[in-house]
C-alpha cells in the first residue's frame, strides 16, 4: 500500500517504522519527515495549506491512505479536506478534533455527558476580573489552561492566588499563548497516577492499545517544566480489566456518543489523558491523535497489521481482528537536546546510534541527514525504544539506556528515571 504520513516527529517516525517492519510491501511517502523516516520511506515536502498540491500527489502517486499524526493540521481541518476528495484519511474531522483544540468544548462536552474531570469554570478574556474573582475564591493549587492549541505548553499549575493571577494575566492580556488564550479555562487540581489510553475509533466502535504513562516533566522525579513528554512505557501496572471497563463506561462511550450528537463523529485516535483519583477514574484532557513519546513505547505491544487497523477505521468500519497486543512491556527514553524546552541549539552531529534489533529501536524525532552525516534539528531529538517480550520492564530500562549510553551529540539531555513509577 502507498501511504502518506504527516509529520516530522518521534511519532510519526514510529509509525512509519511500525509499517515498515509489516510483511507486505508498504511504500511509505512522510511530510516532511525526519533523518529516521528518510532511511524507510521518502521524505517530501508538501504545503499543508495546499490542498491541490496535495491532492495531486496522492493521485500520481495512487496513496490509499494518509495518515494525519500531529494536532494542528486536524484541527486546522485538514482530514475534512481530503476527505471531500475521497482519500482514506486516519484522524479526525475539524468539529471532532475540538476534542483537543478547543478545551472549552471538551469540557463543556464531559459536562453534559457526565464523563467524570475536574471541575471547571471557563472565562473569555472580555471577563478577566471575573475571572480574578473567581480565583480569589478558588483554593490551591488551581489548574489554568489555555482553551486553544499552545503546543502543549499552556497548562499552569499555580500553587497560590498571586501564580495564578499572574498566569491569568500572561494568558489572556499578554498572550504568550496567542489567541489560544482568549479563552481560559480554570480548573481543579486532582491528584493520582496519570495515564494515556489510545482509544483507535471509527466513531462507533473501538479498539483500546495498551495503556502507557507519560513524562512530562523535564526534570527527574517530575520536576521542572512540562514538556512534550521525556519518556514513557507501556502497560501500566495498576490498570486492571475493572479499571479498563471503568474507562469504557465512564469515559469512552460517553464521550464518543457526546461527540456523535454534536455532529462531531470522531475517526481516528482518541487520547484519554486520564487520573486515577481516590474518587475514580477522571479526564485530565483529550487529545485528537497518537501521543508522543507513549506512541514509540505502545506499537512495540502491538502485533499483525496496523496498517489494516488504520485503513478500516479511515474507511469507516475499523477492523479490530487485524492486530493482537502482546503481553510484554516496552520503555521510551527521549534524548533531547540541553536547554529544552526553552531554547537550544540545532545542528550538532549526532554519532553512535546503534542499529535496530529485535528488542531495540532508535526512533528519530528532531533530526535531519546533512551531507551524509545526521544532525539534531529539534529540542526533542531521538526517542530510544526497547521492548522485552516476558514483560520484565527493568530489561527494557538497561537495553535502552546502554543504547543511549553509545549515542553522542553535544548538550545531549534526558532523564534517567524513565519508567520509576512502575
Ligand atoms: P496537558 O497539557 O493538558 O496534558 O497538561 C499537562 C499536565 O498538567 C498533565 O499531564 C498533568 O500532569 C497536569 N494537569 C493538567 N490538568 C490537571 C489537573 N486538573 N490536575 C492536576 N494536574 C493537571
Ligand atoms: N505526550 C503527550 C502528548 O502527546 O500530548
Amino acid at each position: 500500500m502507498n501511504i502518506l504520513i504527516i509529520g516530522s516527529g518521534g511519532r510519526e517516525h514510529a509509525i512509519s517504522l511500525k509499517l515498515s517492519e509489516e510483511q507486505s510491501n508498504h511504500k511509505l511517502f512522510i511530510s516532511p519527515g525526519n533523518a529516521g523516516t528518510s532511511q524507510i520511506g521518502k521524505n517530501i515536502n508538501l504545503n499543508l495549506n495546499d490542498l491541490s498540491e496535495i491532492w495531486t500527489f496522492c493521485k500520481s502517486n495512487q496513496i490509499e491512505l494518509v495518515i494525519i499524526g500531529p494536532e494542528q493540521p486536524l484541527v486546522d481541518g485538514l482530514a475534512d479536506k481530503l476527505r471531500e476528495k475521497s482519500i482514506n484519511v486516519f484522524g479526525p474531522n475539524k468539529n471532532a478534533a475540538r476534542i483537543e483544540g478547543d478545551k472549552e468544548f471538551a469540557k463543556t462536552l464531559m459536562s453534559e455527558y457526565e464523563v467524570p474531570t475536574a471541575s471547571f469554570r471557563s472565562f473569555n478574556k472580555d471577563k478577566f476580573d471575573d475571572a480574578i474573582e473567581y480565583l480569589r475564591n478558588g483554593s490551591f493549587p488551581i489548574v489554568l489552561k489555555a482553551s486553544g492549541l499552545a503546543a502543549g505548553k499552556g497548562v499552569i499549575i499555580a500553587a497560590n492566588f498571586e501564580e495564578a493571577e499572574k498566569a491569568l494575566s500572561e494568558m489572556m492580556k499578554d498572550a504568550v499563548f496567542g489567541s489560544a488564550g482568549d479563552i481560559v479555562v480554570i480548573e481543579e487540581f486532582l491528584e493520582g497516577d496519570e495515564l494515556s489510553v489510545f482509544v483507535v475509533t471509527d466513531g462507533d466502535d473501538y479498539f483500546i492499545l495498551p495503556q502507557s504513562q507519560d513524562h512530562k516533566r523535564v526534570g527527574e522525579g517530575d520536576t521542572g517544566k512540562n514538556t512534550g513528554g521525556m519518556g514513557a512505557y507501556a502497560p501500566v501496572k495498576f490498570v486492571t480489566d475493572e479499571l479498563i471497563e471503568e474507562i469504557e463506561e465512564n469515559v469512552i462511550n460517553p464521550t464518543l456518543k457526546g461527540l456523535k450528537e454534536k455532529d462531531s463523529k470522531f475517526s481516528g485516535c482518541l487520547y484519554c489523558g486520564l487520573i486515577n483519583t481516590e474518587e475514580g477514574i477522571k479526564v485530565i484532557e483529550f487529545n485528537c491523535r497518537f501521543g508522543d513519546p507513549e506512541i514509540q513505547a505502545v506499537l512495540q505491544l502491538v502485533e499483525g497489521s496496523f496498517s489494516q487497523l488504520l485503513l478500516s477505521t479511515a474507511k469507516g468500519k475499523i477492523d479490530k481482528n487485524s492486530v493482537s497486543l502482546s503481553s510484554g512491556s516496552a520503555i521510551c527514553i527521549v534524548a533531547a537536546s540541553g536547554g529544552y524546552p526553552d531554547t537550544y541549539q540545532k545542528g550538532y552531529e549526532i554519532t553512535g546510534i546503534p542499529n535496530n534489533t529485535e528488542n531495540l529501536r532508535i526512533i528519530h524525532a528532531g533530526t535531519k541527514m546533512s551531507e551524509g552525516k545526521i544532525l539534531t534539528n529539534g529540542g526533542r531529538v531521538l526517542n530510544i525504544v526497547a521492548n522485552d517480550k516476558s514483560n520484565d520492564l527493568a530489561k527494557c530500562k538497561k537495553i535502552a539506556y546502554d543504547a543511549l549510553s553509545q549515542i553522542e551529540f553535544t548538550e545531549k539531555y534526558f532523564r534517567r528515571d524513565i519508567g520509576y513509577k512502575a
